[in-house]
């Protein structure tokens, strides 16, 4: 029998992160924040100097990428990026290397090393398409932009980051419209996805869903 996983796939802000922390909190699982992943690369990528074009390159960075998660904290090669991976320009960043096939390919391995007992909730695009096609329990958290813009706009505010209701409705479009534009693992629900619109509920109340869900499911 394998281990467990429950994917929790959306477009940005649809409240995934908090989601699924919660539910992995609450069933003692792993968490993997896939999303993270790609924001280290970007950020990895800006700090060599390299282009965001330059596949090859940042897919030879993805594949060695030197990350390391504790305690809620995010480190890139021994330094502290908790709240500069969080940046909006960098998850724009993000979504532009998340189109290059072979950097997405690069960070498949360390996506999988997460899956580990007693069980993973993992969070992203393609958790339930392409990572862990067999997934127990299968989730698309979706919200309407507006929504996902307020979302966003408290949270930058709350971490003292500067925030612009108009730049980031703009923001979320352009980066779902490259996100479910792209070729390569496009965002979009899993056959099987249970789909929660979370516009009008609150995190716990999603929660609660995916762990009765999830409960039914075993
Ligand atoms: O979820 P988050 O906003 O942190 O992700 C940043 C970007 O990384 C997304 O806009 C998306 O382009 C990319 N991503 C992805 N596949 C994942 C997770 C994130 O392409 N599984």
């Amino acid at each position: 029998t394998s281990i467990p996983v429950i994917s929790i796939d959306g477009p940005t802000a649809s409240g995934k992160g908090t989601v699924a922390h919660r539910v992995a909190k609450q069933l003692g699982f792993h968490y993997l924040d896939s999303g993270a992943l790609y924001r280290l690369t970007a950020l990895s990528a800006i700090r060599h100097g390299i282009a965001l074009e330059q596949e090859q390159a940042i897919a030879d960075l993805a594949r060695v990428l030197p990350c390391r998660f504790e305690k809620g904290h995010v480190f890139l090669a021994g330094d502290d990026v908790t709240d500069a991976v969080r940046q909006e320009a960098i998850g724009v960043a993000a979504s532009k290397i998340a189109v290059l096939p072979l950097v997405r390919k690069a960070l498949v391995e360390l996506q999988v090393s997460f899956r580990q007992l007693p069980g993973l909730v993992a969070d992203g695009r393609d958790m339930g398409t392409v990572i862990f096609p067999d997934a127990i329990q299968k989730v698309f958290l979706t919200a309407s932009v507006e929504a996902r813009a307020n979302r966003r706009y408290k949270q930058l505010i709350e971490k003292g980051f500067p925030a612009n209701m108009e730049d980031l409705v703009k923001d979320l479009a352009e980066r779902d419209a490259r996100d479910m534009a792209r070729t390569e693992a496009p965002l979009k629900p899993a056959p099987g996805a249970f789909i929660l619109d979370t516009s009008h509920i609150t995190a716990n109340e999603a929660v609660h869903q995916i762990l009765s869900l999830y409960t039914d499911a075993v």
